[in-house]
């Protein structure tokens, strides 16, 4: 078992990683408080892991709840039904909820935790590749708004993360192959020799083998939690974990969050912030081609479809929350590995890189 400590200026925590940790009843004691333990999970991940997770709690007072599956359930509503649980069960200050699921399940029971009674103890159990390397770490939670994704939300760090990579060995290629766009970005924005790393590694990791999936996940979490531990509130440094998320979030939007998963829009979305800075002169020329082979290796799209309009796209862009007035504010990238926040990008020069990241017709 590896852990990383991710230390945050008002309290500390441990992300625990290694295969078949559910079974680590020790490692899940150590972390929960004396209180009530609620265990929140999807109507997927709940018949796989669940029992596994009860098993090794022994004979404490656990209850559940199951919501059911997809990104059109992170609302509002379901985290009410969190909190309702809550209620009925009578939990207290010193209750703990536990997040068994990937990035939605953890986003909505870690906003709960963060409600109920001004904040109880959390758990998060990651068990998709993007939760694991990205949303389990770092204390944000939210749920979505009709307006907009992650629109309410509060920070709230979890008491530690444990991640059994073997949980992984159930999720759909699709699902891996969107973490893996995750993954990249760590090596993309801050880590240039993780980045070679991947290049040399990318057939290991396709076929999911143990060390290799093991030791990426452990990079990836290193690389969150650096950046997290300088910057808990995304007031400066934080934003580069953006990189390839504006573009991404715009076509995710523009295409009624149908067509891609979250991680495959981003893929496309690093490209294009790589193609602009290309395109700005800020990185030489044949980063976003190295960037883009990668991602195409790994199984991830590079292009979208001309159906896509990019007036619907520069649309959405603006509306990003990321955005601000006097400009649009990106990721670009000066070097692979080394990442920089800019807002001195022309309307031209994005459109341009925009216009590259359209697949030309077959
Ligand atoms: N808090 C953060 O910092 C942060 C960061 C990135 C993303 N997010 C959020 O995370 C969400 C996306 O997370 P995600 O990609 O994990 O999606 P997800 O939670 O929808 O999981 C993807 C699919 O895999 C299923 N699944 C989960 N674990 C499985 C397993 N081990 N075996 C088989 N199937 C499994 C899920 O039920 C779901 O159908 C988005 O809502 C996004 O906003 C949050």
């Amino acid at each position: 078992m590896i852990s990383v400590e991710v230390k945050l200026a008002s309290n500390s925590y441990p992300v625990y990683l290694g295969s078949g940790l559910l079974a680590a009843d020790e490692l899940l004691k150590r972390h929960l408080g004396g209180g009530k333990i609620l265990i929140v999970s999807n109507d997927i991940v709940a018949p796989l892991y669940l029992d596994q997770v009860r098993a090794s709690l022994g004979k404490r007072d656990i209850e559940t709840h199951i919501i059911p599956d997809g990104e059109c359930f992170k609302t509002v509503e379901t985290w009410s039904g969190i909190i309702d649980k809550l209620v009925g069960m009578q939990a207290r200050r010193d209750a703990n909820i536990i997040a068994l699921g990937g990035g939605i399940v953890g986003d909505i029971a870690g906003f709960a935790a963060a409600c109920y009674m001004r904040g109880i103890r959390f758990l998060q159990i990651p068990t998709t590749l993007l939760a694991q390397v990205d949303a389990s770490v770092g204390g944000k939670t939210a749920v979505n708004h009709d307006k907009g994704k992650n629109l309410v939300g509060a920070f709230h760090q979890p008491a530690a993360v444990i991640i059994d990579s073997s949980t992984l060995a159930s999720l759909p290629e699709r699902e891996f192959n969107a973490g893996l766009a995750e993954v990249v970005k760590y090596g993309a924005i801050n880590d240039a020799s993780f980045f070679s790393w991947l290049e040399v590694n990318a057939g290991a990791i396709k076929r999911r083998q143990e060390d290799t999936v093991n030791h990426l996940i452990h990079e990836s979490v290193k690389n969150k939690s650096e950046i997290v531990s300088q910057d808990e509130k995304e007031s400066g440094i934080r934003a580069l974990l953006n990189f390839g998320h504006s573009f991404g979030h715009a076509l995710e939007a523009e295409s009624n969050y149908s067509r891609f998963l979250h991680g495959e829009a981003v893929a496309i979305g690093m490209v294009t912030a790589a193609r602009l800075s290309e395109i700005r002169e800020l990185c030489e020329a044949g980063t976003a081609q190295r960037l883009a082979s990668l991602l195409t290796t790994l199984g991830l799209p590079v292009r979208h479809a001309a159906d896509i309009r990019i007036s619907g796209l520069t649309r959405a862009l603006a509306l990003d929350k990321k955005a601000v007035v006097s400009g649009l504010r990106l990721v670009l990238l000066n070097a692979i590995g080394r990442a920089v926040i800019d807002n001195q990008s022309s309307e031209h020069d994005i459109l341009a890189a925009m216009e590259q990241s359209v697949a030309s017709p077959d």
